[in-house]
């Protein structure tokens, strides 16, 4: 009883510094979303909030793979802003520079090949561009300018990420970034409102040939396509790519800023198929989600146009706060945890579990289609449920207390690694509930 009188007491109290905030100041945020409510705290992989508690099965925005109670990344991150805040940069690195870049270019099969941070992944995106263009004019071959990308992907908020992003809304800033030719996704979607043939890699030579080789530089794309509700790229058509990049001289770049760090199982996505790209776009998770940390990782192969020094690569472009000591500390930290996670199991046990409750929910006759890459499960929901219905799904769960993404036809969870398995069965039972109530 006194609890709920705390709990309505505050909600007022919030509500009337809210009123007057707004009222006192004439003051305006950008947002991607409206906000539904004030935040108190985040706990393990609940959200407690004004209206109640919420379990979170998106992991923060894919970047919270371990919860938010993970102690051991905490205390290495707070030891750090206490001893090594910062430094200045061009006379000085820290030992944990080295010990982190070292797991995070083995876990990503790049051990000879060269690292860069940067703070977000929009701007891993940016590096790897600028990468792939550096890399054909060291070659020699500077026509080598054009960025294949595909429709209906995300790579960031950046103007250069924006013109290659492919969701309709981006439409008006496509032209301002790069020059692009835009590919279809390896499946079946529609595009504002018509069918879109799926482009197998095949396809995809047919389009570098009409284009000519010689003026294309690279290939992005997200292995699992986030928009369109997490679609996994086949491994034959991972291969085939692969196998074009290195018969044009093409610079394959993944963004696996949401699939890295092991959030599909393997530690990159397009290992479970055994496939390595030549540049790979690393972020969210790499860092538990505490401390903003992005990469981009290099193969041998692109590293090899370069001069070495030592260990460096004399490399100019550098942000102010890129591989600052609180950053490394995030990665290196989070890396650790990431291999106690994978050896004692436990994100195998998870994996599996969500793979069965899965199957269990594909027999819910009002999905189209259901799929998990590991702990990514995306859902496309029946047309008859109208084009918004991953929108009304993801409200529906929310006024039921359970987080998830959805947008359009489609929805999808990203469960943190430590989530326990009964807080996932609850997930996808009120996951199931929020469906037949579409
Ligand atoms: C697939 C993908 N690429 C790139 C980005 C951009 O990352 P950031 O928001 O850290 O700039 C995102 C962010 O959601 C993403 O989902």
């Amino acid at each position: 009883m006194r609890d709920r009188f705390r709990r309505t007491a505050r909600f007022w109290a919030h509500a009337l510094r809210f009123i007057l905030l707004i009222w006192k100041v004439d003051m305006y945020l950008y947002q991607s979303r409206l906000k539904d409510q004030i935040i108190h705290s985040v706990k393990d992989v609940h959200v407690h909030a004004e209206q109640g508690v919420y379990a979170d099965a998106i992991s923060g925005m894919f970047n919270v793979p371990f919860g938010y109670s993970c102690d051991a990344i905490k205390q290495r991150i707070s030891q750090t802003l206490n001893d090594l805040p910062f430094h200045p940069k061009d006379h000085f690195y820290s030992q944990e520079w080295f010990e982190a870049s070292a797991m995070l270019l083995g876990r990503a099969k790049m051990d000879d090949g060269a690292l860069l941070y940067v703070n977000s992944g929009s701007e891993a995106i940016e590096s790897s561009i600028a990468m792939a263009l550096e890399y054909h004019q060291r070659k020699g071959n500077p026509g080598k300018r054009k960025v294949i990308c595909r429709k209906h992907s995300y790579h960031g908020a950046t103007l250069g990420a924006h013109s290659i992003t492919g969701r309709n809304d981006f439409q008006e800033l496509r032209n301002s970034g790069y020059d692009t030719i835009r590919i279809h996704p390896p499946f079946a979607v529609t595009h504002q409102g018509k069918p879109l043939e799926p482009h197998s890699a095949s396809d995809v030579e047919n389009i570098i040939l009409q284009s000519g080789p010689e003026q294309i530089a690279c290939i992005i794309f997200e292995p699992v396509n986030h928009l369109k509700g997490m679609r996994q790229s086949g491994g034959e058509y991972l291969a085939g790519i692969r196998e074009l990049c290195d018969r044009y001289d093409i610079v394959m770049i993944t963004d696996e800023i949401v699939t890295g760090a092991s959030r599909t199982g393997d530690f990159l996505n397009t290992h479970r198929f055994g496939v390595t790209p030549d540049i790979v776009a690393l972020g969210k998770g790499i860092s538990g989600g505490y401390y903003p940390a992005s990469a981009m990782a290099t193969s041998a192969k692109i590293a090899s146009v370069f001069e070495k020094r030592g260990p460096w690569i004399p490399y100019s472009y550098s942000h102010t706060y890129a591989s600052n000591p609180v950053s490394i500390a995030s990665i290196h930290a989070s890396l650790q945890v990431l291999e106690q996670v994978e050896s004692s199991g436990q994100l195998s046990r998870l994996i599996g579990k969500a793979a069965g409750l899965t199957r269990e929910l594909a027999s819910n006759e009002r999905i189209a289609r259901i799929e998990a890459s590991g702990l990514l499960i995306g859902l496309t929901l029946d047309e008859r449920l109208g084009a918004a219905a991953g929108k009304k799904l993801e409200q529906l769960c929310f006024e039921r207390k359970l987080i998830i993404r959805g947008e359009e036809n489609w929805a999808c969870l990203a469960p943190a690694y430590v989530m326990s398995e009964d807080t996932l069965t609850e997930a996808f039972e009120v996951l199931n509930e929020s469906i037949d109530h579409l």
